[in-house]
């Protein structure tokens, strides 16, 4: 089969991360029989630079005529001072919306292979750590009504949280039905102590509930799951949120496997059409080093052959390569830990990755 893949290689180490799941990607077209052609968009902090904007409506278009998208990252201090509309950032933000991407998947594993790079107690890591945040990805606060007034302590600024019925239940059929392919517990996440949107969020997902009898649901206030997730993360398995606490308790999930630079993310919609990226940013601190950690970015590629694609045996070859990788002892810097050998290089690391496919 023929696959057409837009690349936003974006900011940063993004390109570096991009071309490198390229390569695995082009050895599993060779070994399956498909083959895959990129196309690159512009888009981000080098959009700014070359045409004056963040997202450019062509690019808008390359996107949503393709099959799926690849996303490196975003930003980065040169542009850090902008004005919101013309932030980097903007270009994601903007691709989400318009490619209707309103659950975001990130699957947070703690590989055997790296229980010494999670910061937890060992008996606390021994548990095992394999869960998956379902985030809500085109609504909320990130969207909501935003701006500056004069307010009664002089002037203000504020931004608004509010969520549909219809958005929450579709995010939420989402993260039931993610629970029905896994271990079958769901913990939806809020702050219906305090807001008014989580209230309605609480009370759909109750209903969905109903719907779903073999899903052990529970509600957990965000606060409290921020400690839950440190205390004892193998309690968790699905769990569902809205876009702004998804965006706080993904980076804190993603901390415990051991480095941010392992984890990939799946941004889907209602139909095949979905973007592929990995969830740490653009490290400009890194940049152009080419000692970035390409792994969650080939792991997005493999998300990608599952949703977009339908792939599953490819995807379970691209993942279990990596783990290979990782149980032989191979490391990148962020993953090396307390050994004192010679971290691999992005090529190396990807050279790796391609034997074992
Ligand atoms: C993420 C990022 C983005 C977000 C930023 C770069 C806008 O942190 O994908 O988690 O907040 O969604
Ligand atoms: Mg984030």
């Amino acid at each position: 089969m023929k696959y057409k893949i837009a690349l936003v290689k974006g900011d940063g180490i993004g390109p570096e991360i991009v071309d490198a799941a390229v390569k695995v990607l082009d050895r599993v077209g060779d070994k399956f029989g498909h083959s895959f052609t990129y196309t690159d968009v512009l888009a981000g902090g080098c959009a700014i630079d070359a045409v004056g904007e963040p997202l450019p409506k062509e690019s808008v278009e390359l996107c949503l005529s393709s099959d799926a998208v690849i996303l490196g990252a975003v930003g980065g201090p040169k542009w850090d001072t902008l004005p919101g509309h013309l932030r980097p950032e903007k270009a994601l933000l903007g691709l989400r919306s318009a490619m209707g991407l309103y659950a975001n998947i990130r699957p947070a594993v703690l590989h055997e292979a790296l229980l010494s790079e999670c910061p937890l107690k060992e008996s606390i890591a021994r548990d095992g750590i394999d869960m998956v945040i379902v985030r809500e990805l085109t609504g909320g606060i990130y969207f909501g009504e935003r701006g500056r007034g004069e307010g009664p302590m002089g002037p203000d600024a504020y931004d608004t949280e509010r969520y549909s019925v219809a958005e929450i239940s579709r995010i939420g059929r989402i993260a039931f039905g993610t629970a029905m392919k896994r271990r079958k517990k769901l913990v939806s996440v809020d702050k219906a102590n305090v807001l008014e949107s989580s209230r309605l969020w609480r009370e759909i997902m109750h209903s969905l509930a109903a719907e779903y009898p073999e899903v052990e649901y529970s509600d957990m206030l965000v606060d409290n799951a921020a400690m839950q997730l440190i205390r004892k993360p193998s309690q968790f398995d699905v769990i569902v949120t809205s876009n702004m606490f998804g965006d706080i308790l993904s980076d804190e999930a993603s901390m415990l496997t051991g480095s941010i630079g392992l984890l990939p993310s799946a941004s889907l919609g209602s139909g095949k059409l979905g973007m592929y990226e990995p969830i740490h940013g653009s490290a400009p601190d890194i940049t152009g080093k080419n000692i970035a950690n390409p792994i969650a970015t080939v792991l997005s590629c493999a998300m990608m052959l599952r949703y977009s694609f339908g792939l599953e045996e490819e995807a379970l070859c691209i993942e279990n390569a990596v783990s290979m990788v990782l149980k032989a002892g191979h490391r990148t810097a962020d993953i090396l830990g307390e050994s004192n050998a010679a971290p691999l290089t992005t090529t190396q690391m990807t050279e790796k990755i391609i034997e074992n496919i």
